[in-house]
């Protein structure tokens, strides 16, 4: 167990290269189970989640290398089309490989995902999108068990934009023999980067990032892809936003900005100067930042989930009031209780936070709840007077590959410290 301790009030300045976008790797390297040989990703970010993929993939019967930065998957001999409860619990994304080995397999027995504490995060979606595939599926004993008998397609219409369905889908259906529509799929960056990736391997897919995706099954995938996913743009943004907070000037690199636009619209509204260009962003940040009334999350391209709590930290040291909606996940507000040990003045009901603009926090021994709201937390001991203790550091390692020695570069007085 490891915490992370930062001493707040350092102004940040310097550049980073974003790692690879964890939500843009993970489906990819699900989809690798789909390529009957090598498929190599450059720049492997070392994300635990990552390392937890890998496991997942081994366990299939695919062999994995990391040979400079670079990760190798040979999926020539996949064994297995089980996965249990111990590993299915590891993270969410575990779920992500299920429509890669339907398609590899003809079968599937998963046990249900686990994740970040955030909210209930059921699959029925997911079952009732492979249901409309034709997929025989039968929940049973906290197993799903899924058998393809049908090859041709099907239109799938999702009553929400589910990013883990959507792109569950693609991976399936590239395989079928048929034509697949999805309506109403999720238009994230990271299901442009999972067709990007499929097409260079043969597959026929159009519509990533509209409102339909038309999936023509090809039947087999191509072997020997070699692909780089894009930045990683909630990386990008929680360190635009510690900049916005702290003040300084800070430009990151390997990231369009087109996919954090919402973002920079709200930084700019609170008085932050962004410059764009065609693959970084740099933060300009002079003064105390002016809240923003109100931010909703939403399905992209509105503001992300993922953002949530870094962007309620921004507020709760901003000029003014805000209110915070979160409408992704029921459970997102929960390290609400941290930062008002920080001297936050937020309230909580249900899904809202009602917050009130301080000068300043102060530094406090803090718990993160899960990745991105460890993220928050971060962002928050380094804009408090003082010294901040962060535990359960594992959470924040799932996402970001050494954010003590990202931000250190930046100029933070930030450092990882073993529990005794
Ligand atoms: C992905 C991202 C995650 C992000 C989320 C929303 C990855 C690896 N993870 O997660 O970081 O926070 O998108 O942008 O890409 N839902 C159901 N039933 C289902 C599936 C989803 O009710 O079968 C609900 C979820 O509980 C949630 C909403 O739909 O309320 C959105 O979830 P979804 O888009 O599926 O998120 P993930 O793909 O799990």
């Amino acid at each position: 167990m490891e915490k992370l301790k930062i001493v707040g009030g350092n102004r940040l300045y310097g550049e980073v290269k974003i790692s690879t976008a964890k939500n843009a790797i993970l489906p990819i390297m699900a989809a690798s189970l789909l390529i009957n040989g090598e498929t190599k990703i450059l720049d492997f970010p070392h994300f635990s989640d990552c390392y937890t993929m890998l496991e997942i993939l081994e366990k299939f019967g695919a062999k994995t290398s990391i040979v400079n930065e670079s990760v190798k998957i040979e999926s020539t001999n996949i064994k297995s089309f089980v996965i249990e409860t111990s590993l299915a619990e590891k993270m969410r994304s575990s779920f992500f490989t299920f429509g890669a080995i339907l398609a590899r397999c003809g079968k599937a027995i998963f046990s249900y995902p686990g994740g970040c504490n955030i909210g209930s995060r059921p699959v029925d979606m997911h079952i009732k999108a492979f249901k409309d595939l034709g997929i025989d599926i039968v929940e049973k004993h906290g197993y799903i068990y899924a058998e393809r008998k049908n090859f041709s397609g099907g239109v799938v219409y999702l009553d929400f934009p589910s990013v883990g369905v959507t792109e569950n889908v693609m991976m399936l259906a590239c395989t079928l023999n048929g034509l697949t529509v999805i309506k109403n799929p999720a238009k994230e960056p990271e299901i442009v980067d999972l067709q990007n990736f499929l097409n260079c391997a043969g597959a026929k897919i159009e519509g990533a990032g509209t409102d339909v995706i038309t999936i023509q099954g090809v039947g087999k995938l191509l072997n020997g892809i070699s692909y780089t996913c894009i930045g990683d743009r909630i990386i990008a943004g929680t360190y635009a936003i510690a900049t916005s907070c702290v003040g300084g000037i800070v430009k990151l690199n390997n990231i369009n900005p087109t996919h954090l636009q919402d973002l920079i619209d709200k930084l700019r509204k609170a008085d932050i100067c962004v410059i764009e260009s065609k693959d970084s962003i740099s933060i300009i940040a002079e003064r105390r930042p002016t809240s923003i009334p109100i931010v909703q999350t939403m399905p992209y391209p509105y503001f992300p989930t993922d953002l949530q709590s870094q962007f309620t930290v921004m507020q709760s040291i901003s000029k003014g009031n805000s209110i915070i909606v979160e409408n992704i996940f029921e459970s997102r507000l929960g390290y609400v209780s941290q930062l008002t040990k920080m001297g936050a003045k937020i309230k909580v009901k249900n899904n809202i936070a009602f917050v009130e603009g301080v000068e300043t926090l102060l530094g406090a021994e803090v718990y993160a709840p899960d990745l991105r709201a460890g993220a928050g937390l971060v962002i928050a001991g380094l804009c408090a007077k003082g010294y901040t203790t962060i535990n359960n550091v594992h959470f924040i390692d799932r996402g970001y590959e050494s954010i003590e020695k990202e931000l250190s570069s930046l100029g933070a007085n930030i450092i990882r410290e073993k529990n005794n």
